[in-house]
């Protein structure tokens, strides 16, 4: 075996939590918690990855309050669900993995029909909310002191509450276009007062929300962060400002920086490449008024971008440069034996894996026994990113072939 394989394969530790190698299976929302109730399907799904030898996995976007969901089927993270996530963490960590939870917050991108506290969407500032055009929810408004002082204080209630259920660790998602990316991001904070204006300010609630975290769980528990390092859409944030956001939350005090890039709201391709998400979409539309919209907007919005291995890895490495104590995980497009090698010898710390992972479970301990035999056979046809809303969520075409994709555009 490789000195590279070797190491990406050893124990390391994050934050005094041991981990039996440097592979993270990666947040991605299953669309297996029908009214919010985390199910069967849901525990199988991330069994397998860690029976298959990751170190750890990320449960996706636990929202920090209901209506933070993007949709009501999206996982509750409350009290009323306590005993389905007991039992998945009993039986996830059974496996010798550890469970990491990622905290999201939709902030003004939701097509949620069942709102609880809000009267309608909210992010930093009024927005149109593209995605709330197929439930007839098609504004969101701007979030008052008081809002942000709830959005705050949701973070700390649902960090409490999971380190008492037992996460092993949690990841805040800074990027992506949800609720704290919006307040990053120029294009969808558009403040005045102190949280708008100079990247500084549109930091101040994403590191509010940081130390909020950290404040429930105290000094020695694990936080991730997961940013975009661009948004990919015109306004947008770009790289020199989204360094500044690594370098504020790593003075912060977070253990570990996961670099991603795009938006889900507005161009999601820079996050995954490969074959363009509109054929799914329409698809798996809701609705004959959403498919017509959707046939005439998705393919300009979601266009084919060439995959290739490691997309992310020369703008992550300037990201590595400009953290001084954050561990830094690499995400995407790590899915052959070559490119944890190529990573390792790059001096990333951690890798978090997706798609490969959903199309072969085992991979970790595939690459363990075929080293650089393993093929992994993941297509990046991005089919199970649009199986996320198909009744029973996502799954792999090509593992679990259900005629989908013969169907008629
Ligand atoms: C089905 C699916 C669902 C996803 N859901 C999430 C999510 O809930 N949170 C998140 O941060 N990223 C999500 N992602 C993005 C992945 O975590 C990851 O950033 C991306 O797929 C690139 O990594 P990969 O090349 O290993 O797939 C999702 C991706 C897929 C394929």
């Amino acid at each position: 075996m490789s000195p590279e394989l070797e190491k990406a394969l050893a124990p390391a530790k994050l934050n005094g939590l041991e981990l039996r190698n440097r592979i993270i299976r990666a947040a991605t929302f299953e669309g297996k918690t029908p009214r919010g109730i985390p199910t069967p399907e849901l525990i199988d799904f991330h069994r397998a990855p860690c029976e298959g030898g990751v170190a750890m996995t990320t449960i996706g976007y636990c929202a920090t309050e209901p209506d933070g969901r993007i949709h009501e089927d999206m996982i509750l993270v409350n009290e009323s669900v306590r005993p389905q996530l007991s039992t998945l963490l009993e039986t996830l960590q059974a496996t010798g993995a550890k469970v990491s939870g990622q905290l999201g917050h939709c902030g003004h991108f939701s097509k949620n029909k069942k709102l609880q506290r809000l009267k309608r969407p909210l992010g930093p500032s009024r927005h149109f909310n593209n995605l709330g055009l197929m439930v007839g929810r098609p504004f969101a408004g701007a979030m008052s002191e008081k809002d942000i002082e709830l959005f705050v204080q949701s973070y700390f209630d649902t960090a409490a509450f999971m380190k008492e259920l037992g996460f092993d660790a949690l990841e805040i998602h800074f990027g992506h276009g949800y609720g704290l990316s919006q307040f990053i991001s120029p294009l969808t904070n558009r403040r005045s007062d102190k949280y708008g204006g100079s990247i500084e300010n549109r930091m101040r609630v994403p590191l509010r929300c940081y130390e909020a975290v950290r404040k429930a769980v105290g000094e020695d528990f694990p936080i991730l962060g997961k940013q975009s390092m661009f948004d990919g859409v015109r306004g947008g944030l770009k790289e020199p400002e989204a360094l500044i956001v690594a370098q504020m939350l790593d003075q912060a005090g977070i253990d570990a920086l996961i670099t991603s890039a795009g938006t889900s709201s507005y161009n999601p391709m820079p996050m995954v490449r490969g074959k363009s998400l509109a054929p799914g979409i329409i698809k798996t539309a809701p609705n004959a008024v959403a498919k017509t919209f959707l046939k005439y907007l998705a393919p300009k919005m979601f266009r084919d971008v060439p995959y290739k291995e490691l997309y992310l890895l020369d703008g992550h490495k300037r990201f590595r440069d400009n953290v001084k104590n954050a561990k830094m995980v690499y995400i995407g497009g790590c899915h052959t034996t070559e490119s944890v090698e190529e990573v390792m010898r790059a001096g990333v710390d951690f890798i978090q894996i997706a798609r490969a992972l959903i199309k072969d479970p085992n991979m970790v301990n595939n690459m363990r026994s075929q080293q650089g035999e393993y093929r992994n056979g993941c297509t990046h046809c991005n089919y199970c990113l649009t199986s996320i809303d198909l009744p029973g969520g996502v799954h792999c075409e090509l593992n679990d072939p259900k005629g989908l994709a013969a169907i008629d555009v």
